[in-house]
């Protein structure tokens, strides 16, 4: 019944559909409801504000945010899941309206955690399809394994799905062992070892805890070692 949802699919699904949004790729999607183009549209704006972050770019996630606070709601979702609806445009306007990205990163989690608890509420999972872990030792792949985290980490929050949000969380105890191919600076090493670190520990609490709220409280500290790091070394995410 739920249509599978890559990175990419949503994408597609929704440009068809709902928005005009700057992904590409093939448009042909059939067999897709009113109310889950709803949702793809969703998915693809909390992933727009979520990389925006990631790359620190605060305009992006203002506007990405402030459509997900006042997108009105076609009448699709259940009766009575209003109030779910309310949490997470609520979560999504703190987004917008943060001080700073690192507070715009918890109120992202704590959306995130607001979509997923309605899902819960409605027995509804989402079907994303999952790309394979990546391996290898190499700075990049090791790059690759920490953004393959992070989206696993997202779907278990979205779903909510237990094996999404685990895995992702398990992929980080492969982290880097040593931040010295991404931290040019040899001044700034030492810091970039123990941002490094944080993401291993935020690993090893995120498999600890299982509601959403703590899962979010956990998210946003993950997202905020990744600013922490690019704003550090000052990294230009295309
Ligand atoms: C008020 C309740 C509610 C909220 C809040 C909500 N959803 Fe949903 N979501 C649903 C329902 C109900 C479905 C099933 C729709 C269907 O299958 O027709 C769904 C399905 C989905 C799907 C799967 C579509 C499919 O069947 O393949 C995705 C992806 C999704 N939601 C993403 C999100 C995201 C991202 C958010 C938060 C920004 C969110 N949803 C918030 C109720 C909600
Ligand atoms: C120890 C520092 C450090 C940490 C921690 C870190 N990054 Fe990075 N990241 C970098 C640097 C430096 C670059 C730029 C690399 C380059 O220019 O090749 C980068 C680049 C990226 C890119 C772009 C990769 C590409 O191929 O263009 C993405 C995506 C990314 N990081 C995601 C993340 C995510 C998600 C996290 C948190 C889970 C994270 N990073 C944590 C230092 C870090």
């Amino acid at each position: 019944m739920s249509a599978p949802h890559g990175r990419f699919s949503a994408c597609t699904t929704a440009t068809l559909i709902l928005l005009v949004s700057a992904c590409g790729g093939n448009p042909e999607v059939e067999g897709v409801t009113p109310s889950q183009a709803h949702m793809y549209a969703h998915f693809d704006r909390t992933r727009e504000v979520h990389d925006a972050l990631i790359r620190r770019k605060p305009e992006a996630v203002r506007e990405g945010s402030s459509w997900l606070a006042t997108h009105q709601d076609p009448g699709q979702t259940p009766e009575g899941s209003s109030p779910y609806g309310v949490a997470m445009t609520g979560e999504a306007a703190q987004v917008r309206d943060a001080s700073d990205l690192r507070a715009a990163a918890r109120a992202t989690a704590r959306m995130a955690a607001a979509c997923g608890d309605c899902h819960q509420a409605y027995d509804v999972t989402p079907g994303f399809i999952t790309g394979a872990q990546p391996s290898g030792s190499e700075a990049e792949d090791q790059m690759a394994l920490h953004v393959w985290a992070s989206e696993q980490m997202w779907r278990g929050l979205v779903g909510p799905d237990d094996y999404a949000w685990t895995s992702g969380a398990s992929a980080l105890k492969a982290g880097w062992l040593s931040p010295r191919e991404v931290v040019a600076d040899p001044a700034l090493r030492e810091k970039g070892q123990e941002l490094v670190r944080q993401l291993y520990e935020t690993g090893s609490r995120a498999r600890q805890v299982t509601e959403s709220h703590e899962r979010a409280e956990v998210y946003g500290d993950f997202l905020n070692t990744c600013i922490d790091c690019h704003e550090m070394t000052a990294a230009i995410i295309g």
